[in-house]
């Protein structure tokens, strides 16, 4: 028969798992269609979770246990992919966390979805009937502002929970994917992998799942973890889209442009500051417009005509700079942020709206190939 295999890492998790454990095994009699195994990463934790995980192994023969240093909640779960893979030769992998936030009953749904064509299963708390009942509005907001980061950044706009830690993936499409690059913490890894696995060809669907807050030890993921989330991010952008790169040279090169040509109309034809700061900041628009028409988007087969895209462009330039301004202006008023670093937050809000608007309205349409750019692409 073939296996289903849920990799569970584990730091401090004894209370935990003696009662998750053999909730788990459970469910296996509701499994028509796999034999479940379980593997659990535990990074030898302090509280003795290996040796509770140990003393189960007698009565659940299909319950297996590896330990290591730990290294972080992404490293865990490649080291557990690797051994299920070499060992169990699983059909079916599962990710799970062991602090009972994430419930045994929704195994056979996860797993019988993919035998419906899907091949990677997300327990969904954003989508409708998914919850957070427990979240303090700080949580729950950072998981949603991180969540339409990835989506509106990383180009994913169908899926709603893109940092789930309770996941069913089809093994061929897992052992696809090249985990070694991949970030190895908390939320970063979940958000790299997904990536990953959807760069794949995944074909995903999303389960409600209610997540509510963990009873016993407590969280381990830390604010180094929200920190490394957004390098991340970034990471995933460049990987997946190259024409927000070139998006960012041509930006580059419009801010080279307006000061070399403000030095020159101020330095060597006298003309006064007023005059010569729009000039260069509107010769900068258009050489910036040009190049992202011939260089950035030069695969879109654009809807709109060349005019159109002229004065979108100048909409956007105007729209990213009312941004800019007052975010900058709400971090040094309202928060008391340092002056240069405040501008460099509005600087780059800015450029991010000046990107999407370009992307999705002044360029919209299909690539000349008949792809659709990478945050337009439909899911399924
Ligand atoms: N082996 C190992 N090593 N396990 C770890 C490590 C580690 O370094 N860090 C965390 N874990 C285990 C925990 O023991 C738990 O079983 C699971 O990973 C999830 O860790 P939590 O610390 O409970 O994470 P959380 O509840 O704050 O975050 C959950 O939600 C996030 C999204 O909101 C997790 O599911 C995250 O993966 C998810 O991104
Ligand atoms: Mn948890």
């Amino acid at each position: 028969m073939n296996i289903a295999c849920i990799v569970l890492p584990t730091y401090n998790e004894s209370e935990n798992v003696k009662i998750l454990l053999p909730r788990i095994f459970e469910q296996a009699d509701r499994i028509a269609s796999h034999e479940l195994h379980m593997l659990v990463v535990d990074d030898n934790s302090p509280d003795g979770t290996a040796g509770v995980v140990r003393g189960m192994q007698a009565r659940f023969p299909r319950l297996h246990l590896i330990t290591g240093e730990k290294k972080g909640l992404g490293a865990a779960y490649k080291r557990g992919f690797a051994h299920a893979i070499a060992e169990l030769d699983p059909d079916v992998i599962l990710q799970m966390d062991a602090d009972l936030q994430h419930s045994p009953e929704l195994l056979p749904l996860m797993i019988d979805l993919l035998q419906h064509g899907f091949t990677f299963v997300i327990g969904s708390r954003f989508i409708f009937g998914g919850s957070t009942p427990d979240f303090s509005l700080r949580r729950r907001t950072m998981s949603l502002v991180g969540n339409w980061l990835l989506r509106n950044m990383g180009g994913l706009p169908s899926i709603r929970d893109c940092t789930s830690g309770f996941r069913c993936i089809k093994a061929e499409l897992l052992k696809r994917c090249d985990l070694t690059g991949l970030s190895t913490k908390g939320y970063s890894f979940q958000s790299s992998l997904l990536f990953e696995l959807v760069r794949n060809g995944a074909k995903v669907i999303e389960v409600p799942i209610t997540f509510p807050d963990r009873v016993r030890g407590e969280s381990k993921l830390s604010f180094a973890d929200q920190v490394e989330f957004l390098f991340n991010l970034a990471r995933i952008r460049f990987r997946k889209s190259s024409e927000f790169t070139r998006f960012l040279l041509v930006g580059a090169s419009g801010v080279v442009v307006n000061l070399g040509l403000y030095y020159l109309l101020t330095r060597l034809f006298s003309v006064s500051l007023e005059i010569a700061a729009p000039i260069a900041i509107e010769v900068s628009i258009v050489s910036n417009f040009i190049l992202n028409n011939l260089y950035t988007f030069r695969e879109r087969d654009s809807r709109n005509s060349l005019m159109r895209r002229f004065l979108y462009f100048h909409v956007a330039a105007g729209v990213a700079g009312v941004v800019n301004y007052s975010i900058f202006m709400l971090l040094v008023k309202g928060v008391g942020m340092f002056d240069m670093f405040a501008n460099c937050v509005g600087i780059a809000a800015g450029t991010v709206v000046n990107y999407l608007m370009n992307s999705r309205i002044t360029w919209v349409g299909k690539k000349k190939d008949g792809s659709f750019p990478i945050d337009r692409r439909p899911m399924r």
